[in-house]
């Protein structure tokens, strides 16, 4: 079956493979603040196609029903096909980023017992504005039943992930999440789990994420903290980089 590219995103292609599955291709493409800033680094989209598949599988284990069905051991991702929400899904568990923007009080990395969940209506061109439940409801984007899904599934999604990274000696500060709608309606977690849509501090307090590049806007920097991520997660990217 032949490969047709339908979607090109900031960071993924996306390619119909016929039936009802997908292949996601992570670019090794970077982008911050919406695709204002854009650079490329060779290794980013196989480290990120790897730490997806790997808590992907994760994930499922303990119970999470996720796009997933396999990895190449390269860029790509064998997916369902999904009919995506427009949300992004953002667990925070400690204070950061927009966060400390839109609520002052907070003190950067501030813990937040119980995590706080925040949705954002997914548009680039409007920033992806933060929206409250009741709009989302209100326009018809999903059902109370979804919604309570969503929150339950994104809860549990965030203290799986959590745990491990604790048990590596990392911390999971926010992340982001987009779910989809299978045939039968089933929601299923989609898209990626990575440096990416996640941010997660190392022992020494350093990001092991996007932050680098958000805040150093250079892509090596940001590389080699991916690839500590993947070690601390006890990946092999030995074919990535050499040492
Ligand atoms: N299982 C899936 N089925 C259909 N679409 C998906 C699935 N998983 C992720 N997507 C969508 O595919 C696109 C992935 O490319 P990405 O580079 O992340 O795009 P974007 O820049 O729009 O975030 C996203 O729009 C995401 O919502
Ligand atoms: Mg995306």
């Amino acid at each position: 079956m032949g490969l047709k590219l339908i979607y090109e995103g900031k960071s993924k292609l996306v390619y119909d493979v016929g039936g009802d599955e997908l292949i996601l291709e992570f670019k090794d493409d970077v982008t911050a603040m919406d695709g204002l800033y854009k650079s490329s680094v060779v290794g980013k989209g196989v480290l990120n196609a790897r730490v997806s598949a790997y808590l992907f599988e994760l994930v499922e284990r303990a119970g999470v029903r996720t796009h997933y069905l396999s990895y190449d051991g390269g860029r790509r991702l064998l997916v369902r096909k999904l009919s995506m929400i427009p949300l992004e899904v953002i667990v925070r568990n400690y204070a950061y980023g927009s966060l400390l923007k839109r609520m002052p009080l907070y003190k950067q990395l501030q813990k937040l017992e119980p995590p706080i969940i925040e949705f954002h209506y997914k548009d680039d061109s409007l920033h992806d504005p933060l929206i409250i439940a009741e709009d989302a409801l209100a326009v018809g984007l999903l059902t109370k039943e979804e919604l309570n899904h969503i929150i339950k599934t994104t809860l549990k999604i965030n203290e799986v992930l959590s745990n491990v990274f604790k048990e590596r000696g990392l911390k999971l500060v926010d992340m982001k999440v987009e779910f989809g709608r299978a045939k039968d309606g089933e929601l299923l977690l989609a898209d990626e789990i990575t440096g990416d849509s996640f941010r997660v501090l190392d022992g020494n307090g350093d990001h092991l994420d996007k932050e680098v590049f958000r805040k150093t806007k250079d892509v090596n920097l940001m590389i080699k903290a991916y690839v500590k991520l993947c070690k601390a997660l006890g990946l092999d990217v030995s074919d990535v980089v050499s040492g």
